[in-house]
C-alpha cells in the first residue's frame, strides 16, 4: 500500500490561521474583490454575490437614528467608490463612519432602491478589520483640498482621488512604455544611476560622495581616541633603531639561532607599531586633500561619482551590440529652478537605435523624430483607450480639454520645422511681446515654445537642427557646420516633451566637440571607443515622463504628477 496516500491530509488551513493568529470565525470566506471589478460589472451577474471587499471610508454617515450607516468605499482599485451599509448590530457605527478609516468587509452584494444614482451596493455581514481614525487628527479632512496642501503630506496624499488617479494613469503610461518598444523590438536596459560621465556637459550634476560622512566618522574617533604625539612617534622608531642593532649585534656575533630569530620577532613587531603609530599620527580631520585638491582617490569609487541626469552614454554602448534599446528610470538634475516644469528628481524614458537618422528613413529603418513621434501618439491612444474614468475625472476637475488634446495628438501628423524656420515665425510675431529676445542662436524660452506649438500649429511640433552652441557635445554635426542634427518635441501644455538627436559617429569629429565644450577627454575614452571600434550611425531620445504627465492630464504643477517630488529645498520621506 501507498504509505503517502495513506496519510491523513495536513491541516493547512488550521495551521495557517493559527499561525497568523487570525480567528477563524473572522476569517474571510474569499479572497478580496477589487472595487473596480464591482462597480464596471455586470449587474444582473453581480447582485446576490457575497464578496470581501477591503479600502478606506470616503464619507460615512450615521442613518435612521443610529440604525444604519453608510460608507463610500475606495480601494484605489479604481476612481468610483462602492456604497456600504452597515447595520448598528454589525459593528459600533461611530467607529466606521470617520473618513480615512479602514476596513475589510464581507457581505452580499444589493440591488440599490429605484431612483439612487448607485448601480449596486454592499449590505455588510461581517466587519473583519478596522484601522481606525481619530477624524479631531486626521491630516485629511473630507474638504476639497488644494494640491499645494496636499504636498505637505506626502504620505497620505495618494489617500486623494487626485492622486490616485494620477498614479493609476502614470502606471498606464509606464506600462504603455514597455509595451509600444517590446511591439517595435526594442530591449530593455537598466543603465546606472551612479555614473562617472557628464551626459549633457552641463554641470548640473549631484555628487555621489562618502568623503563628508568618513570625516565625521574620523572626527568623532579622533576625538575620543586621540592620535599619539610627535614624541610617541620618535620613540617608537627609536625603538625600532634599537632593535635593529641587537639583531645586527647577534648576527656578527655568531649567536644562536634561535636567539636571532627570537630578536628578529621583537625588531617586527617594533616596526609594525611604528607604522601604525604614524598612520595615526597622520590622520588629519576634515576632508582627505592631496596637492591643494580634494583626495578623491581616497571616496568611496576611489574617482569622483554622480547621480546620472541621462541613461544615454551608456545606453548607446547597447544600441551598438543589440541594435534597438531604451532605457526607463531615474535621473537627477541640481538646477535651480522653481518652476511648475522641473524636478530634482524625475524619470526619463530614452530609446537608442542603431542605423538611425534624425529624419529622413534610413534604408528601411524608422528615424528619430518617426519613433518619437509614433511613441507619444500611442501613449495618448493608451490612455484613450484604458484610463477613460481617470481622464474624464481630469477633464471635469482639471483641465477640460485633456481628453481631446489626447484625441488630437493620437490623430494628428506632427508638424515639422527647423531651428532657422521657428526662429523667423518668432521674430514675425506681432501679437505678443516675449520676455526673451529672439534672434537665430539664442535657446528657445518655454514661452517661445509654447508659442509654436499651442498658438501658431495648435499640436506638436518638432523642431530640428539647432544651432551647435547650444546644444551637448555628442549632437551629430550638420553639413552646414554650424547646426547639429538635434531635435525637441513640443507638445501644447507643456512645451518641450522630449529632447534628441543624431549621435556623432564620426571620431574626429566628436573628440573635437567635446575639446570645444571645454570638457575633458578622459573620462569619455570609453565613449569614443564606439567610434573607434564598428561605429554605427545611430539616433535617440529622451521623454521626460512627468512632463507627459503634465501633458496627458492637465496638471499645472510638475510636483503633483510624481508620487515624491524632490526640488530645491524639499525632499520628504
Ligand atoms: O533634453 P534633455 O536634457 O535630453 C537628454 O537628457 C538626452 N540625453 C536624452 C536622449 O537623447 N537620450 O532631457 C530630455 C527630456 C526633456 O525634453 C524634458 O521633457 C525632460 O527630459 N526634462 C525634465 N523633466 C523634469 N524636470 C527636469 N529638470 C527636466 N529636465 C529635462
Ligand atoms: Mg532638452
Amino acid at each position: 500500500m501507498d504509505a503517502v496516500a495513506d496519510r491523513p491530509d495536513p491541516p493547512v488551513r488550521e495551521m495557517e490561521a493559527a499561525s497568523l493568529s487570525i480567528d477563524p470565525a473572522l476569517e474571510p470566506a474569499r479572497p478580496r474583490t477589487f472595487i473596480k471589478s464591482i462597480v464596471s460589472g455586470e449587474v444582473g451577474v453581480l447582485v446576490g454575490q457575497k464578496v470581501v471587499v477591503g479600502g478606506w471610508v470616503k464619507t460615512g454617515r450615521e442613518q435612521g437614528k443610529g440604525s444604519f450607516a453608510f460608507l463610500e468605499l475606495n480601494d484605489g482599485s479604481c476612481l468610483s467608490n462602492l456604497q456600504v451599509i452597515v447595520d448598528a448590530a454589525v459593528y459600533p457605527l461611530s467607529e466606521l463612519v470617520p473618513t480615512g478609516t479602514s476596513v475589510l468587509v464581507e457581505g452580499e452584494l444589493k440591488k440599490p432602491p429605484e431612483g439612487t444614482k448607485q448601480r449596486v451596493e454592499l449590505r455588510v455581514e461581517k466587519v473583519l478589520e478596522i484601522g481606525p481614525v481619530d477624524p479631531a487628527k486626521y491630516p485629511l479632512p473630507k474638504t476639497r483640498l488644494t494640491l499645494e496642501f496636499l504636498r505637505d503630506f506626502m504620505h497620505l496624499r495618494a489617500r486623494t482621488n487626485t492622486i490616485s488617479a494620477i498614479a493609476r494613469i502614470r502606471d498606464e503610461l509606464a506600462y504603455a512604455t514597455h509595451t509600444f518598444f517590446r511591439q517595435n523590438g526594442f530591449r530593455y536596459i537598466h543603465t546606472p544611476i551612479i555614473t562617472t560621465s557628464d551626459c549633457e556637459g552641463a554641470g548640473e550634476m549631484f555628487q555621489v560622495t562618502t568623503l563628508f560622512s568618513d570625516a565625521e566618522k574620523l572626527e568623532k574617533e579622533l576625538q575620543q581616541n586621540p592620535p599619539p604625539s610627535e614624541s610617541d612617534v620618535e620613540a617608537a622608531k627609536l625603538l625600532v633603531k634599537e632593535k635593529g642593532e641587537v639583531v645586527s649585534l647577534l648576527k656578527s656575533s655568531k649567536a644562536s639561532k634561535e636567539e636571532i630569530v627570537a630578536s628578529v620577532a621583537e625588531l617586527n613587531k617594533a616596526k609594525e607599531n611604528a607604522s601604525k603609530l604614524e598612520e595615526r599620527y597622520n590622520l588629519k580631520p576634515g576632508l582627505p586633500r592631496k596637492d591643494d585638491k580634494i583626495d578623491y582617490a581616497r571616496d568611496f569609487f576611489g574617482r569622483q561619482a554622480f547621480l546620472t541626469v541621462s541613461g544615454q552614454l551608456q545606453v548607446e554602448t547597447y544600441a551598438c551590440a543589440l541594435g534597438n534599446v531604451y532605457t526607463f528610470g531615474p535621473t537627477f538634475r541640481a538646477e535651480h529652478s522653481h518652476t511648475s516644469r522641473h524636478l530634482a528628481e524625475f524619470w526619463m524614458v530614452e530609446p537608442e537605435i542603431a542605423f538611425a537618422n534624425l529624419e529622413v528613413l534610413y534604408f528601411n529603418n524608422l528615424d528619430d523624430m518617426n519613433y518619437a513621434e509614433n511613441y507619444v501618439k500611442f501613449l495618448c491612444q493608451w490612455l484613450l483607450d484604458n484610463c477613460r474614468e481617470d481622464m474624464e475625472f481630469m477633464v471635469k476637475n482639471y483641465d477640460k480639454t485633456a481628453i481631446e488634446r489626447l484625441e488630437l495628438v493620437s490623430s494628428m501628423p506632427f508638424e515639422r520645422i527647423s531651428y532657422t524656420k521657428a526662429v523667423q515665425l518668432l521674430v514675425n510675431v506681432t501679437d505678443r511681446k516675449f520676455e526673451n529676445k529672439v534672434e537665430w542662436g539664442i535657446d528657445l524660452a518655454s514661452e517661445h515654445e509654447r508659442y509654436l506649438t499651442e498658438v501658431i500649429f495648435k499640436k506638436p511640433v518638432i523642431v530640428y537642427n539647432y544651432p551647435k552652441g547650444i546644444k551637448a557635445f555628442y549632437m551629430r554635426l550638420n553639413d552646414d557646420k554650424k547646426t547639429v542634427a538635434a531635435m525637441d518635441v513640443l507638445v501644447p501644455k507643456v512645451g518641450e516633451l522630449i529632447g534628441g538627436s543624431q549621435r556623432e559617429e564620426r571620431l574626429e569629429i566628436l573628440i573635437k566637440r567635446i575639446e570645444d565644450s571645454g570638457l575633458p577627454l578622459e573620462p569619455y575614452e570609453w565613449y569614443l571607443d564606439l567610434r573607434r571600434f564598428g561605429t554605427v550611425k545611430h539616433s535617440g531620445f529622451g521623454l521626460g515622463f512627468e512632463r507627459m504627465l503634465l501633458f496627458a492630464t492637465g496638471i499645472d504643477n510638475i510636483r503633483d504628477v510624481i508620487p515624491f517630488p524632490r526640488y530645491p529645498g524639499r525632499a520628504d520621506l
